[in-house]
């Protein structure tokens, strides 16, 4: 029953669509109709600048870990990283937007900084050095889901590397039409670093 009660928080809280919000209420605008139509931080960036992006990117990190946190605080009998599931799966199909949010990466990194702050520092740390080297957001993205795995194989941490594995198979999914492109060589690079 718990399960059930925090799975639906953590998946309302996961669909809330926080870049359509930020768009439609700041700026007027759907980023769904512009740049490459996701529903996350990357093409906020993209379509309305550094500001909404920043705010997009950490709603979205916040609500994986609010989903996360708060049966843990609350003292409930779950497995906070299970319910952390739902709010993924919120974020990527939100019932709030049509079923059609984002790729997965901010609200899953979100879930594990409430879980393991220190899987979640390589996540970044790999981010971001993937992204400098290459300038694609989403390899960055890719890629530091699959180091992510690997570490918690190093600290043998095994019921997170299961969850991390899974939001990993998530993130990859979500980047099909990304992987063509950058195989394609027509994927945007950022210009910034
Ligand atoms: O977080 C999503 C990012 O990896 C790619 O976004 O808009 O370039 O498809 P986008």
């Amino acid at each position: 029953m718990e399960y059930l009660l925090y799975g639906l928080v953590a998946y309302i809280l996961g669909s809330i669509p926080s870049g359509l919000i930020v768009g439609k209420v700041g700026y007027d605008t759907d980023i769904r109709e512009h740049g490459s139509g996701n529903l996350g931080g990357t093409n906020t960036f993209r379509v309305l600048g550094i500001k909404a992006g920043l705010i997009v990117t950490l709603a979205d990190i916040l609500k994986g870990t609010l989903a996360a946190a708060l049966p843990f605080y609350l003292g409930a009998d779950v497995i906070t990283l299970v319910i952390g599931i739902f709010a993924v799966i919120g974020h990527m199909y939100p019932v709030f937007a049509g079923f059609k949010g984002g790729k997965a990466v901010a609200t899953s990194g979100g879930v594990i900084l409430g879980v393991n702050p220190l899987i979640f520092g390589v996540l970044l740390a790999t981010f971001f050095i993937v992204l400098y080297l290459s300038k694609y957001v989403s390899l960055a993205s890719m890629v530091s889901g699959v180091v992510g795995v690997i570490a918690t194989l190093l600290v043998q941490d095994y019921l997170l590397m299961i969850v991390l594995s899974l939001f990993t198979i998530f993130v990859i999914y979500r980047h099909r039409a990304n992987i063509q492109r950058i195989m394609n060589k027509t994927e945007p690079k950022i210009t910034w670093m």
